[in-house]
C-alpha cells in the first residue's frame, strides 16, 4: 500500500491501535456503519450526477461492495455475539466535509477528494490494526484493504478526470484536514477517530 502511505501525511498512531484492540465492539460497530455510509455517498453522487455515465457505473459497482462489506461486518458481529445497537458517528467526516465548496463543478471535486481520502484513510487503518487481530478478522480486514485501496484510486481518478484545473491545492487542503483530526485528541473512540482523549 506504498501509493497510500506516501499520499497521507501521517500514520495513525498507537494510542488508536491500543484503543481499537481494546474496544473490538465498537470498532466493528462504527465499522458496520462506516460501511453504510461509503454505500450511501456512492448513492448520493449517483443521484445528484446522473450525466456522468462513467461514474454512475463505477459507483454503482462501488456502493454493492461497500454493502456487501456491511453484510460481512454484520456477519460477524453476529458470530462474536456483539449486539448492533445505534452509536454517534465519528467527527472525521463530518469535519473534512466542512471544506467542500458549495458551487458546481467545485463541490463534485471536493466530494470526491474527499470521498478518497476516507478510503485511504480506511485502508491505511485496516493495515495498522491487521498485525494485531484474531486470524478471522485480521484475513476479513486484508481482504478489505485490498477494495478499499481501489476505491480510493476510484474517487482520486474522477477528481482528476472531472476538474478543468489542477486539484493538487484542493487534495493538499483536504490532506492536511485529515492530518489534524487523526493527531488531535478526541474524545470517543470511533474507526475514524484522532488519538483516544485519555492518552493525549
Ligand atoms: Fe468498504
Ligand atoms: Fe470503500
Amino acid at each position: 500500500m506504498t501509493n497510500i502511505d506516501e499520499f497521507l501525511r501521517c500514520k495513525t498512531p498507537e494510542s488508536w491501535v491500543q484503543a481499537a484492540i481494546d474496544d473490538l465492539p465498537t470498532l466493528l460497530i462504527d465499522h458496520a456503519n462506516c460501511e453504510k455510509k461509503a454505500a450511501s455517498t456512492a448513492l448520493n453522487l449517483m443521484y445528484r450526477y446522473v450525466e456522468k455515465p462513467a461514474m454512475l457505473l463505477k459507483l454503482s459497482k462501488l456502493a454493492r461492495e461497500e454493502l456487501r462489506h456491511f453484510e460481512q461486518v454484520l456477519g460477524i458481529m453476529r458470530k462474536r455475539e456483539i449486539e448492533y445497537q445505534q452509536i454517534a458517528s465519528a467527527r472525521y467526516a463530518g469535519e473534512l466535509r466542512k471544506g467542500v465548496r458549495t458551487h458546481e463543478p467545485a463541490r463534485l471535486i471536493d466530494i470526491l477528494i474527499v470521498s478518497a481520502i476516507v478510503e485511504a484513510r480506511s485502508c491505511e487503518r485496516f493495515e495498522a490494526l491487521i498485525p494485531h487481530l484474531d486470524r478471522e478478522l485480521s484475513e476479513f480486514y486484508t481482504s478489505l484493504l485490498k477494495s478499499e485501496a481501489r476505491h480510493f484510486m476510484v474517487y482520486l481518478d474522477f477528481a482528476r478526470q472531472y476538474s478543468t484545473e489542477d486539484i493538487s491545492d484542493r487534495i493538499a487542503f483536504f490532506l492536511a484536514e485529515d492530518e489534524r483530526l487523526i493527531l488531535s485528541a478526541d474524545e470517543d473512540f470511533r474507526f475514524h477517530s484522532g488519538v483516544p482523549a485519555l492518552a493525549a
